[in-house]
């Protein structure tokens, strides 16, 4: 059976984007692959992130995990932290990588665009592809499915293990990006030619848990444009284009079946059916999180996935030290 690896930094509070881009493809998948989906915490370090808030991140995320129907009994489900050789492996793996690839990410690019010019820029976001392909290399993993912000790192990571393997003789799988088909790139509701994401305006963005009166309220307000046609244009009408996204994401039904559905409705009805379908899958989402956080389940789960990663972790880091000369 092949293996597919994901996951999730416990940064800001989960987006739809992050459940229609990646959520969504882990559950599809989780009976076709063997599947381990992990939380990403020591990639919520490479900004500065307060510890209470940190934790609280990372217990949404185990939650919204299990209540999604992520199955521990199919999936290795683990806390990044709590596997040791990730950061170890990270290192040799900054130690395999060069500034100039690092520099050219979009996502570094973009991220230290933000930060103000007198401001110092943490090493943590240069590096942080360098750790992004130890968690996947790890695992001989076949398929990473992601957005497609992601979509670049595993490519670096595939460029690693390449030269990794063609220096010190085969080590590692080269993996693949694995994309949703609609739903790779979610945008902002309130800047529609953007990402929607957890440090975007609040306004353009839904969070899976937030107060559903307020969801309906951002998406009842998304931007759109002068016409009244529902059709899909992206570069002409990114607003309706991504709420049809959406709807299709949620549905499964396909852009075309929808836009056909909505053909002569206004916009107001429109974006009142994609509220509906939101809500409703995010009301049922939070009522499963709440049990799931009153149950005392978390740990266990975490305990179990975290001893199985170590297992595969440790024989391939061995695996490593061993070409490399470190033991
Ligand atoms: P992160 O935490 O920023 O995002 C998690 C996943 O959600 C996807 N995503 C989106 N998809 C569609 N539309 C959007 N608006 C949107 N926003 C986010 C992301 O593409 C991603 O798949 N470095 C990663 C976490 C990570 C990882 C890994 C992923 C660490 N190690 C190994 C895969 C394999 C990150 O910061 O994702």
């Amino acid at each position: 059976m092949k293996r597919m690896l994901s996951g999730i930094k416990p940064t800001g509070q989960l987006t739809l984007g992050n459940y229609i881009g990646a959520i969504k493809q882990f559950i599809a998948y989780q009976d076709e692959y063997e599947m381990i989906v992990f939380i990403a915490d020591l990639h919520a370090l490479t900004l500065p992130i307060d510890p209470k808030e940190l934790r609280k991140n990372t217990k949404d995320l185990i939650s919204v995990y299990l209540a999604c129907g992520l199955d521990p009994n199919k999936v290795i489900l683990f806390k990044q932290s709590d596997v040791h050789e990730h950061a170890e492996l990270g290192y040799i793996m900054a130690c395999n990588s060069y500034m100039g690839e690092l520099s050219r990410m979009t996502q570094y690019k973009d991220k230290t665009s933000k930060i103000k010019t007198n401001d110092s820029i943490p090493t943590g976001i240069f590096v942080y592809p360098t750790l992004m392909a130890a968690d996947i290399l790890l695992y001989d993993a076949d398929y990473i499915p992601v957005g497609i912000d992601q979509k670049q790192h595993v490519e670096l990571t595939r460029d690693l293990a390449i030269r990794f393997n063609n220096h010190y003789s085969e080590t590692f799988i080269v993996p693949e990006p694995v994309l949703s088909k609609t739903g790779a790139k979610i945008n902002s509701l309130s800047s529609p030619d953007k990402k929607m994401s957890k440090s975007e305006s609040d306004k353009g963005t839904i969070y899976l848990l937030e107060d559903l009166n307020i969801t309906r309220k951002k998406i009842m307000s998304a931007v759109t444009d002068s016409e009244n046609e529902i059709r899909y244009d992206m570069e002409n009408k990114p607003g309706i284009s991504n709420l049809l996204t959406i709807l299709s994401a949620l549905t499964n039904k396909s852009i075309d079946a929808l836009v056909e559905e909505y053909k002569g409705f206004g916009y107001g009805v429109f974006k009142k059916a994609v509220a509906d379908v939101v809500c409703s899958e995010l009301e049922a989402l939070q009522n499963k999180v709440k049990e799931i956080q009153e149950s005392n389940v978390i740990e266990q789960i975490l305990a179990d996935g975290a001893q199985k990663a170590t297992y595969l972790a440790r024989k391939k880091l061995s695996k490593v030290y061993r070409k490399i000369g470190l033991n």
